[in-house]
């Protein structure tokens, strides 16, 4: 099996190679951790956003969506924490000169000594065979026994010094880990310090009348502080949700692994509005619903797992990860949060505006509490088009690169190509498109064998490859191939919108919901 850091240098040269993602400004040597979606890598970005616009707008009579601008006004940002405390512990490695998050160190620790509980738990498999009862053995076997009371220690200390701002403590907790510099492989550690992450800017350009003002680090308060535009305008009842998609700034100090972590990215997030006291029973609707969406996508069950926060943020009363298992491993893809009233009364306090809601059951006025949903879109990207490339050996010997991207997500649903470049074949080919296209992202194909041009649709994720050959001319058939079977079927030209529709509309994933 491929190890996990080919598996990121394949990604990432793939990518490249058929116009996903490429680095930003590359003729200049690129930027550290930027990318710039290619033509294709543009239109697999439109289709997981409309997918998740779709379930989360089009699906739920109760959430409606919004677009709000990215320069906020600065006390936003004040009122919301993220002036004060939307910092990372950081710590520098004296030896490599190089800079890491140090919850991210101990995490990574922690991880660590979570593969050897899994070790330990995949030799008793081996061991004891069919007789093996693995929750009995989770909990007596005295290894695994100990380095999950290890874990527990090390998480306990790592949370008390995170809520008490005691970067002392962690600082020490690196050291009695004895963790070392993954770069240097030395111990040599600078104290831990705070870092905000806000990029910031000058509005105006007269001097004297600028203000600073941040690119914003979270969609989520362009939503907040148009809670009372949407509920009033839109005439909604709690539970209600705003939607939202859009980008979000970070000055990341540990930017990398191509998209996974960068400092300019989108977000796509909902709050979700409910009655004060119920935002429990919501966080778990919450979770639920968005594993089946992630589910549906049919990426595989056991690549998502949930993360509780150890620590969590200073807005939220409950929050968790959904990970998946990315190519360096199990990673967060998007958090839950139940966020309180926190956001909507620190703007009440700040703007001197109620920001309340009156509901008609209960007649009573209450600022409402609130469920988040918020999903990166480059590391759902990351997620679907890693997990989708895939090596195959051909029964013939050869082998195949394919990207077996969910059809409905995939940036041409079809490609139609005429066998040869004469006797009228590609004005078929045309004319079947002119009839697809209006419905369907199609291209035309006429370039080399027709082997090599099944090869370079799978390499792209085309999950459909029509061919038109001399008997279309005569009975208006074509043949369909299938990218996953490579199953090849003769079927009447009329039928394919039948036969397309059925797998790659975004019907397809909705029903699923
Ligand atoms: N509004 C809540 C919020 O922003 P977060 O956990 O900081 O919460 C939410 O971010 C999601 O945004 C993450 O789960 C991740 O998918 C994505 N994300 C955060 N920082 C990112 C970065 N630097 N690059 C790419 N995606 C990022």
């Amino acid at each position: 099996m491929e190890n996990k850091d080919d598996k990121l240098k394949d990604v990432i040269s793939h990518a490249k190679e058929y116009g996903y993602i490429f680095p930003s400004s590359e003729i200049y040597d690129g930027l550290a951790a930027t990318y710039d979606y290619g033509q294709l890598g543009s239109e697999l970005k439109n289709n997981i956003k409309q997918y998740w616009w779709k379930a989360m707008v089009q699906m739920h009579e109760n959430i409606v969506g919004i677009d709000s601008a990215i320069f906020m006004h600065p006390t936003v940002w004040k009122a919301s924490g993220h002036v004060d405390a939307f910092n990372d512990p950081l710590i520098d490695n004296k030896d490599s000169k190089k800079r890491y998050r140090a919850d991210v160190l101990i995490e990574e620790h922690i991880e660590k000594i979570r593969q050897k509980i899994e070790k330990e738990v995949t030799k008793g498999k081996k061991r004891f065979g069919d007789d093996f009862d693995e929750a009995q053995f989770r909990e007596t076997n005295p290894n695994v026994l100990r380095n999950v009371s290890k874990i527990k220690e090390i998480e306990d200390r790592m949370r008390k010094g995170l809520d008490d701002g005691d970067l002392e403590s962690i600082y020490q907790l690196i050291v009695d880990l004895e963790i070392s510099c993954p770069i240097s492989g030395s111990k040599n550690w600078t104290e831990v310090r705070q870092f905000n992450l806000m990029f910031s800017t000058e509005l105006g350009s007269v001097a004297g009348d600028a203000a600073t003002i941040y690119l914003r680090p979270e969609t989520a308060q362009g939503i907040f502080v148009n809670f009372l535009n949407v509920q009033k305008s839109g005439r909604m009842k709690v539970p209600f949700g705003i939607a939202q998609i859009g980008k979000a700034f970070r000055n990341e100090i540990v930017a990398r692994q191509f998209i996974f972590r960068m400092r300019e990215f989108e977000q796509m997030e909902m709050q979700f509005f409910v009655r004060p006291g119920e935002e429990l029973k919501w966080y778990e609707y919450w979770k639920e619903v968005r594993v089946k969406w992630h589910q549906a996508l049919g990426l595989g069950e056991s690549n998502y797992r949930f993360h509780d926060h150890i620590k969590l943020a200073h807005y939220a009363n409950a929050a968790c990860d959904i990970e998946f298992d990315f190519p360096m491993g199990f990673k967060e893809l998007e958090g839950i949060h139940s966020r309180t009233d926190f956001d909507l009364k620190q703007h009440e306090q700040h703007a001197g505006k109620k920001l309340q809601y009156f509901d008609p059951e209960m007649n009573q006025n209450y600022v409402p509490y609130v469920i988040e949903t918020s999903l990166g879109l480059d590391r759902m990207f990351l997620a679907v088009f890693s997990s989708s490339l895939q090596q195959e050996k051909l029964e013939d010997g050869s082998e195949r690169s394919v990207l077996k991207l969910p059809a409905a997500l995939a940036p041409y649903k079809v490609a139609v190509m005429p066998l040869t470049k004469k006797d009228g074949l590609p004005e078929k080919a045309r004319e079947i498109i002119d009839g697809l296209k209006l419905d369907f992202q199609c291209q035309y194909d006429e370039k080399d064998s027709i082997g090599k041009r099944y090869r370079r649709q799978d390499a792209i994720g085309t999950p459909f490859s029509v061919t038109v050959d001399h008997q279309t001319l005569e009975d208006n058939t074509v043949t369909i191939r299938d990218r996953d079977t490579m199953e090849q079927d003769r079927i009447p030209i009329a039928e394919l919108p039948g036969r397309l529709g059925d797998r790659v509309e975004m019907k397809a994933l909705l029903k699923q919901l």
